[in-house]
């Protein structure tokens, strides 16, 4: 079978660096077309540099990197410092990067890469959705291009970031509207799902066994970004948000999904980003999106073990 297409949109941060380690482990299963980066949890200047710095790490200096978007559409740039670190990736140390940062915007990337291939292209998106709003709203065209987008983001239940938001949509709802509004086929990896995925000192043993620098990145990674999020939300490990949708790429019966509607809050300060899933069925809305509702998390941490294994 020939690699799935896939460009990987993200904002390096801790767990999207998790998530481009599984998605690069598999060249086999998935064909990483370039990597784009946009603000979110840290500026843009350290997304960039951040997506470089793994790719060094992984020994995949040849997947391009492009930088997009330095804010979201309307609402002033919010970043987590606080879940991530100054760096982004706080809690390891990773040589400045030697392969160059592409000069074309990640925007015309998007555009230019989706409108000449003659496979459609899937879309795994880890952050705000700036970059993938702008290119759908320059070039419409690229909708007819796309197999699907596979989006870490939102909340069905309780958000992160307020009671009602996740933090990629909170930070842009307004391009999250864009895209859940495009008519592109659509499958969300929400909180609820995330949450699922608890990286817990027994299902980490298996990654600390394998003893390299890649392993050894990843748990310097979780060390940091996990003190914050077993504090903050009672867990007993750092959930592994973005890593989800590789997973759903790879590996698609881990999971379930319902197919429901979706729309974004864009109006209410009080609820602002909030997914709104309509699984009662009571707008009589056709459903636009495949919102994932349980994942296999022992078998999600063994795909994971196998994809850093592969980084000796
Ligand atoms: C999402 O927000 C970011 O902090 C993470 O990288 C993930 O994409 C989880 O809410
Ligand atoms: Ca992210």
């Amino acid at each position: 079978m020939l690699a799935k297409p896939i460009i990987i949109d993200c904002d390096p941060g801790a767990d999207d660096a998790i998530a481009l380690f599984l998605a690069l482990a598999f060249p086999e299963q998935l064909n990483v077309l370039g990597i784009t980066t946009v603000a979110g949890n840290v500026p843009l200047s350290l997304t960039q540099k951040n997506a470089r710095c793994l790719c060094e790490l992984v020994s995949k200096a040849d997947v391009p990197v492009y930088a997009g978007c330095p804010r979201p559409l309307l609402r002033p740039l919010m970043t987590a410092e606080e879940v991530h670190g100054k760096t982004g990736l706080d809690g390891i140390h990773l040589p400045e990067p030697q392969m160059p940062l592409q000069t074309q915007h990640a925007v015309d990337f998007l555009i230019e890469t989706l409108l000449r291939s003659t496979d459609k292209i899937t879309l795994a998106t880890l952050g705000p959705l700036t970059n993938i709003a702008i290119a759908l709203i320059k070039e419409p065209a690229i909708c007819q291009q796309m197999q699907e987008i596979v989006m870490m983001g939102g909340a069905v239940t309780q958000g992160n970031i307020t009671p009602s938001a996740e933090f990629n949509l909170y930070v842009d709802p307004h391009a999250a509207h864009v895209v859940v509004t495009a008519g592109v086929p659509l499958t969300i990896m929400s909180l609820d799902v995330t949450h699922q995925a608890i990286a817990t000192p027994e299902r980490l043993s298996a990654i600390r066994a394998i003893n390299s620098p890649v392993s050894a990145a990843t748990l310097g990674l979780l060390d940091h970004y996990g003190a914050y999020e077993m504090q903050r939300h009672g867990f007993l490990g750092p959930p592994l948000h973005d890593p989800c949708v590789i997973a759903y790429l790879l590996q698609p019966d881990l999971f379930t999904s319902r197919r429901a509607y979706v729309a974004i809050e864009t109006t209410s300060e009080l609820t602002m980003g909030r997914t709104v899933v309509d699984r009662g069925h009571v707008t009589n809305q056709p459903p636009n999106a495949n919102i994932a509702e349980t994942i296999d998390a022992d078998g999600f941490y063994q795909l994971l073990t196998r994809a850093i294994a592969k980084f000796t």
